[in-house]
């Protein structure tokens, strides 16, 4: 199937999810949410409906599923990385055993289409740049580690059952709504003091940077992988890059913009070591060439874009 009607977003409250509901939403397509019940909730009129939950109640998806009958899941309800490494086995159960239980559960339910997003961290600090796609995978995080087990097992449904799994990889995300406690988004923490008139310390040294995307273009990657006929998509994993920049390029360019931002630099080691070791450049050609991706931000779009939503 190449088209569907029906999807069922997890992790739908969160920084992509509701993004990703809307404009699903407004292509006419009928979105339920699925996500934790603490989560605060606005009842978005995007949503036909809300579901609240945990990820490892399988019982509860499996009754959401028949159901509903969501034609398509877009599987985004995860742990981060920061809370991934706090707790590695709460990590396992939500990121790896229940991706994997859900996906097994929608082939049954022959649900069309899965997508996953994956992440840069499933890569190790051994990287070369620029990175190939191909290039081996020895995560050294929890995080990268369970986002690589849904990869493998994915990419296995979809060998031996013809299971339509799509996934994609992402570097660093520049949002203006990341979370605070997400140590590794200090652009975005960056751009927000900056706006807000307060003083903001790198946690890195100001050469060290790594690929990073803006939120519309990741956004829009979701739902035109989600779109594109299957028979197109030749990979069983594709890596999208936006641009690179280091700390003292977006110190610089806030200053620029904000003549009395207040900015140093102090590294945490472990954000400066988790970023040193990941890529400036993803080569994303696959994406180019099965579904012609092509990022519409760079960096000095993304800055505009960024202060305009968060000013
Ligand atoms: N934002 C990034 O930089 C980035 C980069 C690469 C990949 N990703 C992936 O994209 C997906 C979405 O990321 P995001 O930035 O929207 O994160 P987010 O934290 O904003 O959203 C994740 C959502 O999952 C929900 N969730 C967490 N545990 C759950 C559980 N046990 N049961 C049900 N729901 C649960 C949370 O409540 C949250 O709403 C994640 O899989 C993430 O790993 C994000």
């Amino acid at each position: 199937m190449d088209t569907f009607q029906t999807a069922l977003i997890t992790g739908g409250n969160g920084n992509l999810g509701r993004l990703v509901a809307q404009q699903l939403s407004a292509k006419g397509i009928e979105v339920f949410c699925f996500d934790l019940p603490e989560t605060e909730h606005k009842n978005e009129s995007f949503f036909k409906h809300i579901f609240l939950g945990d990820i490892r109640d399988q019982d509860l998806l499996n009754r959401i599923l028949k159901d509903k009958r969501p034609q398509a899941i877009f599987h985004l309800a995860s742990l981060l990385s920061g809370s991934s490494e706090i707790d590695l086995e709460l990590a396992w159960q939500i990121n790896a055993t229940a991706s994997i239980d859900l996906m097994r559960t929608a082939k049954d339910f022959e649900v069309g289409l899965f997508f996953f997003a994956s992440t840069i961290a499933t890569y190790g600090s051994n990287t070369i740049n620029p990175l190939p796609e191909e290039f081996q995978q020895w995560p050294e995080n929890m995080y990268g580690v369970t986002k690589v087990a849904v990869e493998r097992f994915g990419t296995y449904l979809k060998q031996t059952h013809d299971f339509d799994f799509r996934c994609l990889r992402f570097p660093m995300v520049l949002s203006p709504f990341a979370p605070i406690s997400a140590k590794t988004a200090y652009p975005s923490h960056a751009c927000r003091a900056a706006v807000q008139g307060d003083q903001f310390k790198f946690p890195v040294s100001k050469d060290t940077g790594m690929s990073c995307m803006f939120l519309d273009d990741v956004i829009r990657s979701i739902i035109e992988i989600s779109l594109v006929p299957r028979a197109c998509l030749q990979s069983n994993a594709y890596n999208l890059h936006g641009f690179h920049f280091t700390a003292q390029q977006l110190g610089d360019k806030l200053k620029q913009i904000y003549p009395d931002f207040d900015y140093s630099f102090k590294v945490d080691p472990d954000v400066e070591d988790l970023i040193i070791g990941w890529p400036d450049e993803l080569l994303s050609s696959s994406a180019k060439r099965d579904w012609k991706w092509r990022p519409e931000f760079d960096f000095e779009m993304s800055i505009t874009a960024m202060l305009g939503t968060l000013t």
